[in-house]
């Protein structure tokens, strides 16, 4: 598919890989539309990155049936139809399962456990589905594109962001063979490490180690995972299958 006049709607567009990936591909002549639930990065990243005011900025938080609803809804109303669907909103709420502090045991939070999940994985599930049903109703081909990680086979400290990132890797396959009779093309984006938002509360000493131990010791930018969506866009054979865009990183 060519991005030039595709239309395109990215989740968790106002910061980070999202907002890279949104500009880069309005850049290359694509209609695209940002939802993110975090109004106050919503109007930075709009007023910062979009001056001319090209990309549609929305209001609304993936994990809930409505907001996704009413997103898919506007945007298939003021676009004309969503051809492309990128599954980039997420969170990281980072602990061990169990662990001793001092006299006591302290456990792996059940809200940020839950939170991950809604996030991660049920915005996943309702935004791609209510986008294939808009597809399908329509007999419109189109793409979706999921975002996993380098740490979706388990690693230390992450069981929640960890485990949503292998089942994000796992619809992709699954949804692949069922929406294709339907023309729609499932592919995934494993990116290894970036700094962003996401990394800011990662401690610094670990971040250091990661560098350290990747074969090209350093992280990715933000334009080589917005590349790699466009390389995802363009090769129509990419099905079914997570892109690892991680330096080589091993966990
Ligand atoms: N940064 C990295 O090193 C890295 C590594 C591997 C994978 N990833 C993945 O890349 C994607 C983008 O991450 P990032 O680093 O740009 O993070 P980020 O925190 O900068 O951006 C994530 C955006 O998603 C939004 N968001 C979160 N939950 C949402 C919800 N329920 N509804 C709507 N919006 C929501 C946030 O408000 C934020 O703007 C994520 O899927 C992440 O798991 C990032």
């Amino acid at each position: 598919m060519n991005p030039a006049g595709a239309t395109v709607l990215v989740t968790g567009g106002a910061s980070g890989i999202g907002a890279s990936v949104a500009c880069h591909l309005r850049d290359q002549g694509a209609r695209v539309w940002v939802v993110d639930r975090d109004g106050e990065a919503l109007d930075h990243c709009r007023s910062l990155a979009d001056p001319r005011g090209q990309i549609g900025w929305l209001p609304g938080d993936v994990g809930k049936p409505d907001d996704v609803d009413r997103v898919v809804a506007q945007v298939e109303a003021e676009s004309g139809g969503i051809q492309v669907l990128i599954n980039n909103a997420a969170v990281l709420r980072d602990q061990t399962l169990v662990s001793r502090l001092g006299k006591r045991v302290r456990q792996h939070s059940i809200v940020d456990w839950q939170e991950t999940l809604d996030s991660n994985l049920t915005g996943t599930f309702l935004m791609t589905r209510a986008v294939a049903t808009a597809m399908i109703n329509a007999r419109r081909k189109g793409l979706v594109v999921n975002v996993s990680s380098v740490v979706r086979s388990g690693n230390p400290g992450q069981s929640a962001y960890a485990a949503t990132k292998a089942a994000v890797a796992s619809l992709t396959v699954t949804w692949a063979q069922e929406l294709a009779p339907y023309g729609i093309r499932v592919a995934a984006l494993s990116p290894g490490f970036v700094e962003t938002g996401m990394t800011r509360n990662v401690p610094a000493m670990f971040l250091e180690r990661i560098r350290s131990e990747s074969p090209v010791g350093r992280f990715g930018t933000l334009d080589e995972f917005a590349h790699a969506i466009q390389f995802i866009m363009e090769n129509d054979y990419f099905a079914g299958r997570v892109l690892d865009l991680d330096g080589g990183l091993r966990f």
